[in-house]
C-alpha cells in the first residue's frame, strides 16, 4: 500500500498553524524565556546519550501541539507503519524503502513479496564480517602474497558519501588499513589517489547499485588498467570486489561471483551505508564497530516508531524544519558539527535530504503550491564561525541552524574541549539574544560604528549535544536525520525516494560526450555549441 495523499495546506491543522504564525511570528525567543521559566524543560528531549534542546526557536509549546494535530490529521502513524513494514512507498519506482530492516534486531521477521529479508540480510552481514576479518587480520593476501594496507572505495553519490562520511567520522576507531574514496569522474581525482598506492597491497571496492554509473565505471576501468600494468588478469580476483544489485554487469566487468556483495532495490542509494555498501566502514573500523553503528541506528528507529510525536526527536526536528520552510519562508538551513571528525556530515546530509525532498510534484502528480525541501549546508565549528557565521548573525536571511556537538572529546584534551563546547553553546546564545542598540552604546563611544555592531538576535537554533562520538551514537545521529527527511516528505506529500532530477543532466552529458569525441557537427543552443567548440579547441594535450 502506498502513502496517503493529503495536501498539507488544505488541512484544518495547517489553517490553525497559519493563524498561530500570524500571532507569534515577530515574537522574540528571549521573551518566551522571560515569560515561561519552564520553557527549556518543555522544549528539550533527553533520550539515552542525546540531549536535544529546541527551546531556542521561534515557537512555543502550542506550535508543537498544532504540528502534532497536523501529523494526526495526515495520519503520520500510518506512514511510519508502511515505511517500516515494507509497503512500496517509493511508488514511482514501485519499491519498498527498507534501509531500517538492515539494522533491525536479528530476531525480527520481515517478508517482502513473500521473501524473508532477515535471512538475506544475515547472510550478507556474515559475508561482510568474514571478508573484513580476513583483510584486517592479513589472512587474505594480495597477488604477491602480501597483506593489504590500503582500501579504495570506488563509487559516487550514495555509494560514496555515506561510507566516506562514516569512515572519516570514525577515524578514531580505525585500524591499520588506510581507506581512500574515488568518486569524481575527474581523472585528476583518481590519479591523485592511485599515485600513492601500491597495487600489490591495495584492495578495490567498486560500489554501484546499478553498475551503470558513468563515474564509477570510468574510475573502476582506469584503476583496473593501472593495476594490470603490474599484475596479471587472474590477479584481479584477489584485489577487486563489488557491491551491486546488477550481477550480470559486475560479472561482465570481470569480478568473480564470490567477490560480489549484495545490494537490493529496497535500499535507496543515499540510505545504503547500512548494507554491504558500508563494507569500507567494516574494513576500516572492524565488523564489531560496523555492528555498533547499526545498533545505534536501530535504537533511533525504535525511538522514532514508539515515542509520542511531541517527544520524538526526528519528528520534532522535521516539524521545526517545516515551520521555518513553509511559514517563515526560509530557503535554507545549516548544520554545524562541533567535531572535526564530522567534517563530511553536511555533504552527506545534502544528498540524503536534497535528493529526497527536492521535489515539486505531489503524490497526485500535480505541481505543489507550497515550498518543499530546504537547501542544506554547513561546515564544522569553530571553523565556520570564522567564515560564514557573519551572515547568519547579521545578514538579511533567517537561517535556522542545527548545532551538533559531543560532551567528551576522543583524545581527552579537556582544555580544547572546554573551548570548543564554549563556542558551541555561546553561538546559540548569541544568535538568540543578539546585542541591542542600547547595549552597544554602553560600550561603544563612536556613534558612527554603533549601528554596525547591533545584532538583531532571534535567530533560531536546535542544539544536539551527545555524550561522545562512538559508532553507536553516530548510527543514532544519522538515523535521526533519515527519519526527519521521511517525516518532511510525508508532510509535503511528495515522493522522497526517487531521484529523477539527476537523470536529465546524465543523458545530456552522454550526448555532449559524443559531440566532443566525434567530428560531426552538433546542434544545441548557441551557448552550448560554443562551449563545446571552445573546449575542443583548448583541450589540446
Ligand atoms: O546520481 C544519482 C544517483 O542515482 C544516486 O541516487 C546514487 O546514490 C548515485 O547516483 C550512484 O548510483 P549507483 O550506486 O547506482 O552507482
Amino acid at each position: 500500500m502506498s502513502l496517503k495523499n493529503n495536501n498539507p495546506t488544505k488541512t484544518i491543522a495547517w489553517g490553525k498553524l497559519n493563524n498561530h504564525f500570524r500571532e507569534i511570528k515577530n515574537k522574540k525567543i528571549s521573551k518566551y524565556f522571560d515569560e515561561n521559566s519552564n520553557r527549556n524543560n518543555e522544549l528539550t528531549i533527553k533520550w539515552k546519550d542525546f540531549y536535544v534542546d529546541f527551546s531556542k526557536n521561534r515557537l512555543e509549546k502550542k506550535t508543537i501541539n498544532l504540528f502534532t494535530e497536523l501529523l494526526k490529521e495526515i495520519d503520520l502513524k500510518d506512514s511510519i507503519d508502511k515505511y517500516f513494514n515494507g509497503d512500496k512507498i517509493n511508488k514511482t519506482e514501485n519499491r519498498a524503502v527498507l534501509h531500517t530492516a538492515l539494522r533491525a534486531e536479528n530476531n525480527s521477521s520481515l517478508k517482502l513479496d513473500g521473501v524473508d529479508l532477515q535471512s538475506k540480510i544475515k547472510s550478507a552481514k556474515n559475508k561482510i564480517k568474514r571478508f573484513s576479518d580476513s583483510i584486517i587480520s592479513g589472512s587474505k593476501k594480495g597477488y604477491t602474497n602480501k597483506s593489504f594496507t590500503d582500501i579504495v572505495n570506488i563509487g559516487i553519490g550514495g555509494s560514496d558519501l555515506g561510507p566516506s562520511m562514516v569512515v572519516d567520522s570514525l577515524k578514531f576507531y580505525k585500524n591499520h588499513l588506510n581507506t581512500h574514496f574515488v568518486s569524481n569522474v575527474d581523472g585528476d581525482h583518481v590519479n591523485e589517489i592511485i599515485k600513492t598506492l601500491d597495487p600489490e597491497t591495495t584492495l578495490f571496492v567498486i560500489v554501484s547499485k546499478t553498475f551503470t554509473t558513468q563515474e564509477t565505471l570510468s574510475n573502476a576501468t582506469t584503476i583496473r588498467n593501472w593495476f594490470l600494468k603490474k599484475a596479471k588478469q587472474e590477479d584481479v580476483s584477489k584485489h577487486f570486489i563489488a557491491v551491486s544489485t546488477n550481477l550480470e554487469k559486475v560479472i561482465s566487468f570481470g569480478i568473480e561471483k564470490d567477490n560480489i556483495f549484495p545490494m537490493w532495490d529496497w535500499v535507496g542509494g543515499r540510505f545504503s551505508l547500512w548494507s554491504a555498501v558500508g563494507i569500507t566502514i567494516s574494513l576500516s573500523t572492524g565488523f564489531n564497530n560496523f555492528e555498533k553503528l547499526l545498533k545505534g541506528a536501530n535504537e533511533m528507529d525504535v525511538h522514532f516508531k514508539e515515542a509520542e510525536f511531541d517527544k520524538n526527536i526526528p519528528i520534532i526536528l522535521a516539524c521545526i524544519g517545516v515551520w521555518y520552510n513553509n511559514f517563515y519562508n526560509c530557503e535554507s538551513e545549516s548544520v554545524i558539527t562541533y567535531s572535526q571528525y564530522l567534517n563530511q556530515f553536511a555533504a552527506y546530509l545534502q544528498q540524503a535530504s536534497m535528493e529526497s525532498n527536492g521535489k515539486s510534484v505531489d503524490r497526485n502528480g500535480e505541481k505543489v503550491s507550497y515550498s518543499t525541501g530546504q537547501i542544506v549546508w554547513g561546515e564544522p565549528g569553530t571553523n565556520s564561525q570564522h567564515a560564514f557565521f557573519q551572515l547568519i548573525h547579521q545578514g538579511t536571511k533567517l537561517i535556522p541552524t542545527d548545532f551538533i556537538g559531543f560532551a567528551q572529546s576522543l583524545h581527552g584534551n579537556k582544555d580544547h574541549q572546554n573551548k570548543l563546547i564554549s563556542n558551541f553553546i555561546a553561538q546559540t546564545e548569541a544568535l538568540m539574544n543578539g546585542k541591542t542598540l542600547s547595549e552597544v552604546k554602553e560600550s561603544n563611544n563612536d556613534s558612527f560604528t554603533t549601528p554596525f555592531k547591533v545584532f538583531e538576535g532571534n535567530k533560531p537554533t536546535n542544539t544536539i549535544l551527545i555524550d561522545k562520538l562512538t559508532p553507536r551514537s553516530l548510527g543514532k545521529l544519522i538515523a535521526l536525520y533519515e527519519h526527519k527527511i521521511f517525516v518532511q516528505g510525508v508532510i509535503w506529500n511528495i515522493f522522497s525516494y526517487d531521484q529523477f532530477g539527476v537523470e536529465l543532466g546524465k543523458k545530456l552529458a552522454n550526448t555532449i560526450l559524443e559531440d566532443i569525441q566525434s567530428n560531426f557537427s552538433y546542434d544545441h543552443d548557441k551557448s552550448t555549441n560554443n562551449l563545446i567548440s571552445h573546449y575542443k579547441a583548448k583541450n589540446t594535450d
